[in-house]
């Protein structure tokens, strides 16, 4: 972490001054506060100055603490508190904010820090020839799952490797910063597995208590056992040890698993199911894989010269990508077609267990079909992954 000092006199300029549309955006903003209490606004407006200028600087500083009524002491302890604010002039293009606390650390943010010693400056905040990049390493972010990342700008670039970071630096520094997808980058779905779901791939936990439910009225009850009241029937009576088992058990339950639904069954439960013996749980076969001949597999076409990019569809990453083009699927018109029985055999082809309707690819794909990434923003507000 380095110290966190205003710039040098050399580079501060004598005044600040907000654009007259950040003029107005800041007014707004100091009014949303509370009689009083308008010193509230003084991360946004220190935002906006740097989002104006690139970095912040002595006089927007002293600009702002004036807005607010605020001894400008109090407005550098927040600029130098919190690393999203830049002290210095920084790239142009983009600054490279690298990680280098424990999770990052320990899975590689040093050889990150590498890649922006070769390929921007051999010291952070230092710019390169072309004054575009810089960088410099900051405390957590808050990826730790993905780690190691980087900040650049509002986004964070997460799972990387140095070829990949490399890769990203290059784009950035070309001026396409813009078409890199933040976030992961690698194939998993925000901080989920990577390579799809490890756990509760089996079935739902309504499903479990009906199949439970079942196995339950099979077993024939003693003669001379209460009637169970109604409310206690539905409950379910599972253990989470019990739970555990039914999860993880195949067709053989392992020993452990065995050993503990058995102690789940001597548990004593208050109240009158107290003497029941908990019913066992059948093993859940995860659902089979539909065939490649099914009548409901979406007809795939032949690779065209420009496939679209179905990264783009949230829910979609790099290998979901690669095994929808293996079965023929290629653009966002062709996923915007597909009807109920067609994405139910893709959701089954994927083991996806719902998410093509949850994350609603069909409609994703025809904003995508019908503008691209400007329709995707005016439909769902937000930009696409
Ligand atoms: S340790 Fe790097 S993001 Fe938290």
């Amino acid at each position: 972490m380095s110290v966190r000092r205003l710039a040098e006199d050399q580079f501060q300029p004598a005044a600040f001054a907000f654009s007259d549309e950040n003029a107005v955006w800041a007014d707004k903003t100091i009014q949303k506060y509370p009689a009083g209490r308008q010193q509230s606004a003084v991360i946004p407006l220190l935002m906006r100055a740097q989002e104006q200028d690139g970095w912040v600087t002595r006089a927007a500083i002293e600009k702002i603490a004036d807005m607010l009524d605020m001894a400008y002491i109090r407005v550098l302890e927040v600029a130098t508190f919190y690393t999203q604010f830049q002290l210095h002039p920084v790239g142009t293009r983009a600054h490279v904010q690298v990680c280098g606390t424990t999770p990052c650390m320990l899975r590689g943010s040093e050889a990150l820090m590498s890649v922006c010693k070769s390929k921007i400056h051999a010291h952070p905040f230092e710019r390169n020839a072309e004054g575009t990049l810089s960088w410099e390493e900051v405390e957590c972010l808050g990826a730790c799952v993905n780690a190691p990342m980087v900040m650049i700008g509002k986004d964070t670039y997460e799972d990387l490797t140095p070829a990949r970071l490399e890769e990203i630096i290059d784009t950035f520094a070309a001026g396409n910063g813009a078409s890199i997808k933040p976030g992961t980058q690698i194939d998993r779905i925000f901080s989920a597995p990577e390579g799809g779901l490890t756990s509760l791939t089996t079935e739902e936990p309504k499903a479990r208590t009906r199949a439970k439910k079942a196995d339950a009225e099979s077993v024939s009850a003693p003669v001379d056992a209460a009637p169970v009241p109604p409310s206690e029937a539905a409950r379910p009576k599972s253990t989470d040890a019990e739970t555990n088992a039914a999860l993880k058990t195949p067709a053989t339950a392992p020993k452990a698993a065995t050993k503990n639904a058995k102690a789940a069954e001597e548990q004593p439960v208050s109240g009158t199911a107290a003497a029941e013996p908990a019913p066992a749980v059948k093993a859940v076969a995860p659902a089979a894989k539909p065939s490649l001949t099914d009548k409901n597999r979406p007809a795939g076409i032949e690779k065209p010269a420009a496939p679209d990019d179905l990264k783009m569809i949230s829910g979609v990453g790099p290998k979901i990508e690669a095994t929808l083009n293996e079965i023929g699927i290629f653009t966002f018109a062709q996923v915007a077609s597909w009807k109920k029985l067609e994405r139910e055999w893709v959701d089954g082809y994927l083991n996806f267990r719902g998410r093509i309707e949850r994350d609603d690819w069909v409609k994703q794909a025809k904003a995508l079909a019908k503008g691209g990434e400007a329709e995707y923003i005016k439909v769902f507000g937000k930009k696409p992954r």
